[in-house]
């Protein structure tokens, strides 16, 4: 079977201590379970903490990930940070396109595309988030936007498709503990599967994640759902028992 993958997306929360509780908590949970344990895990920092977590997470089953990634190389962008940045941390995902990034700095699709482009050249890996928000949903939307959202990444990147780890995050169910249903999730999973599988005979090997409200009480239902393969977690994967048990249950 393949094996899942749970991302924590700590957005901009944490601190210095905060973080190192939070990691070394995980890597007692995880110390806990057992060695070969199935799923993959990574939790995406803030940018000023890349250093310090690269160093705690050093030897446990934790990768590191980033929220973002500029779209450019080098260069006058104040305020970016360029995939060969990351890479020096030692940074193995990044999150791209990211439904805030999308509604609070105004990144179109072909910005995502771009940034998910930049990432897979240097060998790091996009987590490319699509999602409608509430007013689509209810317009009978939803479809036809997570489905521009991705064949915008999936036309820029060509071959490397299979390279992509897709999250769906419907905008209505973030950070609002307002949860897809399994059959809601699974539904939207399928449509991204399908057009997936148009663009590479590899679609079941591409992880979809599940992110909105995801927690240690409904996480074992939606990864039971035959296309969800791991979630991005917020606000629970800033509990390290909340986040263990999520862990657990793709494990
Ligand atoms: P949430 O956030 O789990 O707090 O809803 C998920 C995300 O935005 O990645």
């Amino acid at each position: 079977m393949k094996k899942k993958l749970i991302v924590g997306n700590w957005k901009m929360n944490g601190s210095l201590a905060a973080n190192a509780a939070l990691i070394a908590a995980l890597k007692d949970g995880l110390a806990a379970q057992a060695a070969d344990a199935g799923c993959g895990v990574a939790v995406a920092v803030p940018a000023p903490y890349l250093a310090q977590v690269q160093a705690l997470v050093e030897g446990s089953r934790i990768a590191l990930a980033s929220q973002d990634v500029s779209q450019h190389a080098v260069g006058a962008y104040t305020g970016e940070t360029s995939v060969e940045m990351l890479r020096e941390f030692g940074v193995r995902y990044t999150l791209v396109g990211h439904s805030e990034r999308r509604q609070y700095h105004g990144e179109t699709d072909a910005v995502v595309a771009a940034k998910a482009q930049r990432a897979l050249a240097a060998g790091i890996t996009p987590i490319v988030c699509v999602g409608e928000t509430l007013a689509e949903r209810e317009t009978g939307e939803t479809e036809n936007v997570v489905k521009r959202q991705l064949a915008a990444v999936v036309h820029a990147v060509g071959h490397c498709v299979t390279e992509l780890v897709v999250a769906y995050e419907p905008v209505w169910a973030i950070g609002t503990g307002r949860t897809a249903t399994p059959e809601q999730a699974q539904e939207v999973h399928a449509v991204l599967r399908a057009q997936l599988a148009a663009a590479t005979t590899h679609a079941q090997d591409i992880a979809l994640l599940y992110g909105g409200s995801m927690n240690a009480a409904n996480a074992a239902q939606l990864l039971a759902q035959p296309d969800i393969d791991g979630g991005l977690v917020g606000g629970a994967a800033l509990k390290a028992a909340d986040f263990l048990q999520i862990i657990a249950a793709a494990d």
